[in-house]
């Protein structure tokens, strides 16, 4: 498996691949992967015989009090991991390789209404920044698919909105979150816990589930399901920053009519926040209201 830095070499591997007619993944992260990056990997190994992953820590989609600094950097530990799980190229580009006017003279892209609120509401400008710097990369590697995980739910979104309007020529494909065996979704950040806070950490994904029960179970109270999975996340120690019932299409907030809803959440302990995300169908919902 090759690292390269620049965007010459990349494009030079790359055009030996397509001359070869081998189809092209692509895997964006920010590095410092774990388990759920690797089922990325995997799956992008079987949509596309070769697959890149990139490992930039995008500076642009972080606002000015969050963690870019501490952000963990590891890419021998990153390269071992890549090369075990069959990718074919590490694409690591400094930050002037990716914005090399500096990220004040940068065009951006802007995907409009899917970016607001949730994630979007409580971070103003980072989607902005993640729609711009996957743009680039789409456009640095062309691949044929690209993978990303359903845990950032609103981001997957955003991104498949990105592909249709702008008619980038790529196949998004979302892979499930990958969890610890207490439910707790893998995530860089996972690192920045203590031990007493990797403890509680689980209870979000156990409240989301609860919600989804109780949405199962035929409620459609919605601002009162989301308050009592607020207070369950507060009971816990946590901080919740937002709890969401949406249409998993719309990312609207929900009504009696939807039959696929996700429950959206984004909560902090201690200083990490941590966001996770459960949806459901409501199938017997039509049976119900006749
Ligand atoms: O999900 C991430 O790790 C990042 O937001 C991404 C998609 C690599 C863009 O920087």
């Amino acid at each position: 498996m090759r690292t390269v830095h620049s965007l010459k070499e990349l494009r030079t591997i790359l055009r030996g691949y397509r001359l070869q007619d081998k189809t092209i993944g692509l895997v964006p992260t920010m590095g410092n992967l774990h388990e759920g990056h690797i089922s990325l990997v995997r799956k992008a190994c079987e949509a596309a015989d070769v697959v890149v992953t990139s490992i930039f820590v995008n500076p642009m989609q972080f606002g000015a009090s969050e963690d870019l600094d501490k952000y963990p950097r590891t890419l021998a530990d990153d390269q071992e991991k890549l090369e075990a799980a069959g990718n074919t190229l590490v694409f690591a580009p400094s930050i002037d390789e990716v914005y090399p006017e500096g990220l004040a003279k940068q065009t951006q892209v802007v995907v409009p209404d899917v970016s607001d609120g949730h994630c979007g509401g409580s971070r103003p400008g980072h989607f902005e920044g993640v729609a711009t710097v996957v743009t680039i990369l789409f456009n640095m590697v062309q691949p044929d698919i690209a993978v990303f995980g359903e845990k950032d739910f609103q981001q997957l979104a955003v991104i498949r909105k990105l592909v249709q309007d702008l008619c980038i020529p790529v196949e998004v494909i979302g892979a499930p979150t990958v969890r610890d065996e207490d439910g707790l979704a893998k995530s860089s950040r996972n690192s920045y816990l203590s031990e007493e806070e990797r403890h509680i950490a689980p209870v979000v994904y156990r409240t989301l589930e609860d919600t989804a029960r109780k949405l199962g179970d035929g409620r459609s109270d919605f601002p009162a399901l989301e308050n009592e999975a607020k207070n369950a996340l507060i009971q816990a120690g946590l901080r919740p920053d937002y709890l969401n019932i949406v249409n998993s299409d719309t990312l609207k907030p929900a009504t009696s009519e939807d039959t696929n809803l996700t429950v959206l959440a984004a909560a902090f302990l201690g200083t990490t926040r941590l966001i996770d995300n459960v949806t459901m169908t409501r199938g017997d919902l039509a049976k119900r209201n006749s």
